[in-house]
């Protein structure tokens, strides 16, 4: 039996629903970005992102999205009322999210933004658009244009001092009574082995040399109270990994250590390379003997309706 659990953490007062704002029209046109390749993988150079961006990247971010889903079951946990005009998926990666929810609220208009966005496919619906812009400088939208503003993992994007800026600005684009949904991973492993507790050390050492916060999804709370909104959240997921865990886990098992992976050649600067891939190859074994869970948090919140 897959076992993950939903926990509420907070509740703030309901506010009322106002007109939308248009975003202004912007070209899909991915831009020319910077890019170094190290270790054959790719990597952004004029962002402080730390994960490469190549083909196995898209490949582990569409895993990851079918991994997600398959133990959160809906797009959208926000409790959005009525039909919503417009939709926004920062930091949108393949764009999978954004096609789906496009797909299933056709009459709606979903934007992707990324620091490089996906190409658009034959399948993308037409409601669906994807443009390039860079969350740290500032998102290309009116004030008050979204229903729904989403943003998922963008832990190892944000540097730790850039995230009070980034809230407030995804609050500005949102509607007066439109709702954000944040989703990042946990800080913590459940039922960690000595190995999982080295792995996350190493990782919490390493997040906070590069200036990120790798307990990002504890403090978005209070980020997003702090710019105003209400009514905040946090339903908090957790997966174990491998067997234990079902379906959700065998495919958070296979992302998480994807993950891991792809984050080797950074990790260098703390530990050597050999000594890093023994120890991911050993964590299945250690997972499954002491049933460690991975979590994940999905943090929503209103912004309160103009009085
Ligand atoms: C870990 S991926 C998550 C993608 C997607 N949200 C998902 O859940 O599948 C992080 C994404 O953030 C994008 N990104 C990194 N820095 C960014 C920035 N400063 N502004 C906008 N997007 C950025 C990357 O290009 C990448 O697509």
């Amino acid at each position: 039996m897959p076992l993950w659990g939903l926990l509420r953490r907070k509740q703030r007062t309901l506010s009322a629903r106002a007109p939308l704002s248009p975003a202004p029209a912007q070209s899909e046109s991915p831009p020319e970005q910077e890019h170094a390749v190290r270790f054959q993988r790719r990597y952004l150079e004029d962002v402080p992102y730390l994960l490469p961006k190549d083909e196995a990247e898209i490949d582990r971010l569409n895993f990851q999205h079918y991994a997600l889903m398959s133990v959160q079951k809906v797009h959208i946990v926000a409790p959005l009322e009525g039909s919503p005009q417009a939709i926004l998926d920062v930091g949108c990666g393949t764009g999978l999210w954004a096609r789906e929810v496009g797909h299933r609220i056709p009459n709606c208009r979903v934007v992707g933004v990324d620091i490089e966005p996906p190409e658009r496919l034959p399948t993308t619906p037409i409601n669906v658009q994807f443009l390039a812009s860079d969350v740290l400088k500032g998102l290309p939208f009116d004030d008050n244009s979204f229903d729904l503003v989403h943003q998922r993992l963008l832990i190892s994007a944000i540097p730790v001092h850039s995230w009070p800026a980034v809230v407030r600005e995804l609050v500005r684009v949102t509607r007066p009574g439109g709702w954000l949904q944040l989703t990042e991973t946990g800080g913590y492993y459940h039922r960690p082995g000595p190995l999982s507790l080295r792995v996350s050390g190493l990782l919490d050492r390493a997040f906070e040399r590069w200036g990120f916060d790798p307990y990002i999804a504890e403090h978005l709370p209070m980020y997003l109270q702090q710019a105003g909104v209400h009514e905040v959240e946090t339903y908090v997921y957790s997966v174990v990994l491998g067997e234990g865990g079902g379906q959700g886990g065998r495919l958070l098992q296979k992302d998480l250590l994807a993950l891991l992976h792809a984050l080797s050649e950074r990790m260098a600067s703390l530990i050597a390379r050999e000594e890093w891939q023994h120890m991911l190859e050993a964590l299945p074994a250690e997972w499954a003997a002491h049933q460690t869970a991975f979590q994940f948090h999905v943090t929503v919140g209103r912004k309160p309706a103009a009085s």
